[in-house]
């Protein structure tokens, strides 16, 4: 394997919560050398002047649709899209046709993306045998495969028997795992198609409330309180699930939050008609929300950005509003957005950004080295990210590696772009601006 000097680049690295300017060395997949001025001795070099290397990502909640909807999303598409967003790191979503519910599933995938050696996958096993919510999937088979589940979630749909939730958590507790929960009451989302309010009203579609997920995220924290298990609430969406949520964190129940691009940065408001890309689970809520989850980042409410990449195929998305699946693709972009609507606009720091993509969710599924993350310290395994935060460039979904075409953020100008990424010291991704 090459030699590979990155050179001149500032280093942060939430992991030692520090940021240093340095050279790295890379050799045999590891970070060999760091320090000022390493001589350029024939190895490929990357200028990195002016430029950023952070820890490669982890994405907490992506949708590869492997098996059964890869005219959607397939593994590879899925794991091109994640390195291209900086992502090394990817935990891939159970509801897929089968769902991920058999050791046998997950071990194929695992072994698949290992085979490619783009980003590491962590399947999410099923929570209930073929996600139908009636009796649990077998948890400890799961665990013990070869994929090692480390997390749990019905996603796509919420757990509604609280009996079986309360036994899953149990269950999950007794194996070190973690339940992540979609938390919609779907008595109460029934049929609805965009938040409940001004925009549902004018619209005239059914409205989802915000109480359909605040109901959800009550009932569970109550559960995790009473059976002491890890709780993590996926794609977190309104202001008083945010109290909820920090509410239980001061009382000490073992919970964890995360929130995606899209929620943080559109408003219902920004629902520009029956333009179905537009159209996610949970709905796009109000400014108060946002502002809500704004805060909770900056405060460690939430502890991590995810992107519920949720590719859909164009012709699905083309449908009436009401037909059209929910889901929005977000691998390719998710950094580059909240760096221009978060960091750029002095609302987070770059290190609190940088970290709520990396320490933060490791943090949530309890991964140390060698499986991922760990301090920037010689010897440490070469999976990391350059961003260029001068790079401007415009969204363009026919650009993007993932199937998935479906984003509401077309034609939106971000500044800061991934242009080079390692994984174990191989290059799995480099812009033109890197290349030599
Ligand atoms: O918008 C969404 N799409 N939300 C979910 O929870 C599931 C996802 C999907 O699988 O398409």
């Amino acid at each position: 394997m090459s030699e590979i000097l990155i050179r001149g680049g500032r280093v942060i690295d939430p992991f030692s919560s520090s940021s240093f300017s340095a050279d790295l060395l890379i050799r045999e997949g590891r970070i060999v050398s760091i320090s000022r001025g390493i001589a350029r001795n024939g190895f490929k070099v990357w200028e990195a002047d002016g430029k950023y290397i952070f820890p490669g990502f982890l994405d907490l909640h992506a949708h590869l649709r492997e098996p059964g909807g890869e005219e959607a999303e397939d593994l590879e598409s899925g794991l091109m899209a994640a390195v291209r967003g900086g992502y090394t790191a990817v935990c891939c979503m159970p509801n897929t046709e089968p769902p991920l519910d058999h050791p046998e599933l997950v071990d194929a995938l695992y072994l698949k993306a290992r085979s490619m050696g783009m980003a590491d996958l962590f399947p999410v096993g099923c929570i209930t045998r073929g996600r139908k919510g009636r009796e649990l999937a077998d948890m400890g088979l799961l665990n013990s495969s070869l994929a090692r589940v480390r997390a749990f979630s019905d996603d796509g749909d919420c757990v509604m028997d609280s009996g079986l939730m309360r036994r899953a958590l149990r269950y999950s507790r007794a194996l070190g795992t973690v339940i992540i929960s979609h938390p919609e009451d779907s008595a109460l989302s029934s049929n609805g198609q965009v938040n409940e309010g001004k925009v549902s009203y004018r619209l005239g579609l059914r409205g989802i409330p915000s109480l359909a997920e605040e109901v959800m995220v009550a009932r569970d924290i109550l559960l995790a309180e009473e059976t002491g298990a890890r709780l993590h609430l996926a794609h977190v969406s309104t202001a008083r699930s945010v109290r909820l949520i920090r509410e239980a964190k001061e009382r000490g129940v073992p919970v964890t939050a995360e929130a995606t691009p899209h929620h943080l940065i559109l408003t219902e408001e920004d629902i520009p008609g029956y333009d179905a890309n537009f159209k996610v689970k949970p709905p796009l809520r109000t400014k108060e929300d946002v502002e809500a989850l704004r805060e909770a980042l900056a405060d460690g409410t939430i502890d991590a950005v995810a992107t519920d990449h949720a590719p859909h195929t164009l012709q699905s998305k083309e449908q009436e509003f009401d037909y059209a699946p929910f889901g929005i693709s977000g691998l390719e972009t998710s950094f580059s957005l909240l760096y221009t609507e978060l960091v750029l606009k002095g609302e987070l720091s770059l290190e609190e950004l940088v970290g709520l993509f990396t320490s933060g969710p490791a943090r949530v599924l309890d991964l140390s080295p060698p499986l991922y993350g760990g301090e920037f310290v010689e010897g440490r395994v070469a999976d990391l990210v350059i961003f260029d935060p001068q790079a401007s460039w415009t969204i363009d979904p026919s650009r993007f590696a993932s199937k998935g075409k479906n984003t509401p953020f077309a034609g939106k100008e971000v500044k800061g772009k991934v242009v080079g990424v390692l994984k174990g010291g191989r290059i799995v991704y480099e812009d033109e601006a890197l290349c030599e």
